[in-house]
């Protein structure tokens, strides 16, 4: 990494003495800046400061200390995590809020992240306007195969470029099975990172992510019933947007349940899937479910597309059929393996995983490649006269 002309310095602010070695041990093995006395300089590029005994004053200094310009970065610490000291720090204006004991990894990212903000302003760069598409999936009857469409469509794009940053999340609040489709072990869910709201950089964002072999990271879902109520309305949405500066690829399992959430993730998705099979009340559901997209997008005709799934040519209810039914094109259909669809599940795998060559990895291969590399529009016109 490139050096920084002059070092950023560096103030803390901390009563508790662990606390203080911790942080103090941190910063001087970090290049790029400088720890500084309190008493010789007027304006700091970065404060840490432990809010102690009388939180409501803390917070006024806070609020003086940042108005002025004095500190460039703020960040705070507290032995107590509550949403009464948390919030108030957030709104007071804070970067980030570490932990105590002292988490070092998760100091050294955010002081990493300011300098790299430094460098970039040095030069003078804004930083990069970057959004990461997002894929909605809703199955528009439980059991049609939302999940196993999601988690195979992320890892299908995935193995196409290893150098994209892929995430998956499960909105399938307390029934969420994610984890489970990929054996994965998780510690975090998006409620966690709900409480930890102030910190929607990429950096925690990844690590609070588990990553999968296949290189996808996961965001499941809460499996308990209490917390919600200390979460702020929308927060998940909020969630869902901050990653689309890190992340190239979003890929939600909306499962079946609409909120406005959902509603608001929808509306910014590039493509939202409609995971069908065809059977009559399922049709008739996709019909129910387009209605209500439309009514809270005017750009849902463009984005929603139908998938056939677990299609077999005999079916009872052919295509056009299906078509007809639900008023619009199938676009894409998923052959029926069951045994297959079954067996990676039951090991915690992903298709390709369990076997590469079927018909259903081939076709979850298909649709990850019209996502990744999509056709070049010119590719009839000049194009054609050299085929
Ligand atoms: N293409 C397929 N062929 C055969 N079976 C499939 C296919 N895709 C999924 N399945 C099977 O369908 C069942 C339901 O799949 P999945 O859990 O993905 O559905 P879901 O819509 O997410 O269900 P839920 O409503 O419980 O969230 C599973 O047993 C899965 O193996
Ligand atoms: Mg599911």
């Amino acid at each position: 990494m490139s050096t920084h002309k002059k070092p950023l310095s560096v103030q803390l602010a901390i009563k508790t003495t662990a606390v203080k070695d911790s942080l103090v041990g941190i910063v001087k093995g970090l290049e790029g800046f400088l720890l500084q006395k309190e008493q010789d300089a007027d304006r700091v590029d970065v404060l840490v400061l432990e809010i102690g005994s009388n939180p409501a004053s803390d917070f006024e200094t806070i609020r003086s200390l940042l108005q002025e310009n004095v500190v460039g970065q703020l960040f705070l610490t507290s032995s107590k995590m509550t949403t009464e000291v948390l919030l108030p720090a957030l709104r007071a204006g804070a970067k980030e809020f570490f932990s105590q004991p002292i988490d070092h990894d998760e100091v050294k990212v955010a002081f990493r992240q300011v300098l790299k903000d430094s460098q970039d302003h040095d030069r003078g760069e804004e930083t990069p306007v970057h959004l990461g598409k997002i894929f909605s999936v809703l199955g528009a009857k439980g059991g049609v195969g939302a999940t196993t469409f999601a988690v195979n469509l992320a890892s299908s794009i995935q193995a196409l470029d290893q150098n994209k940053l892929v995430a998956l999340i499960d909105m399938n609040r307390l029934v969420g099975e994610i984890p489970l489709f990929l054996d994965l072990e998780t510690n975090t869910n998006w409620e966690d990172i709900g409480k930890n709201f102030s910190r929607l950089d990429g950096a925690y964002l990844k690590s609070a992510m588990a990553r999968h072999s296949s290189g996808i990271y996961v965001l499941p879902a809460p499996s308990g019933f209490d917390t919600e109520t200390h979460l702020p309305a929308g927060f998940l949405f909020q969630i869902v947007k901050s990653m689309r500066q890190f992340f190239d690829y979003i890929i939600i399992d909306g499962g079946m349940y609409l909120d406005d959430n959902l509603f608001n993730i929808l509306k910014e998705s590039e493509v939202i899937y409609l995971i069908a099979i065809l059977s009559l009340p399922c049709l008739i559901n996709v019909r129910k479910l387009q209605e209500s997209i439309r009514t809270t997008d005017d750009d849902a005709d463009k984005k929603m597309q139908i998938i056939a799934n677990r299609f077999e040519k005999k079916a009872q209810i052919s295509l056009s059929e299906a078509n007809k039914l639900i008023g619009a094109e199938i676009s894409m259909t998923i052959p029926n393996d069951y045994s297959l669809a079954m067996s990676a599940i039951n090991n915690g795998k992903v298709i390709t995983d369990i076997s590469g060559s079927s018909n259903l990895a081939k076709a979850y291969k298909k649709l990850a490649e019209s996502i990744v590399k999509p056709p070049v529009a010119t590719a009839g016109g000049v194009f054609k006269w050299f085929k």
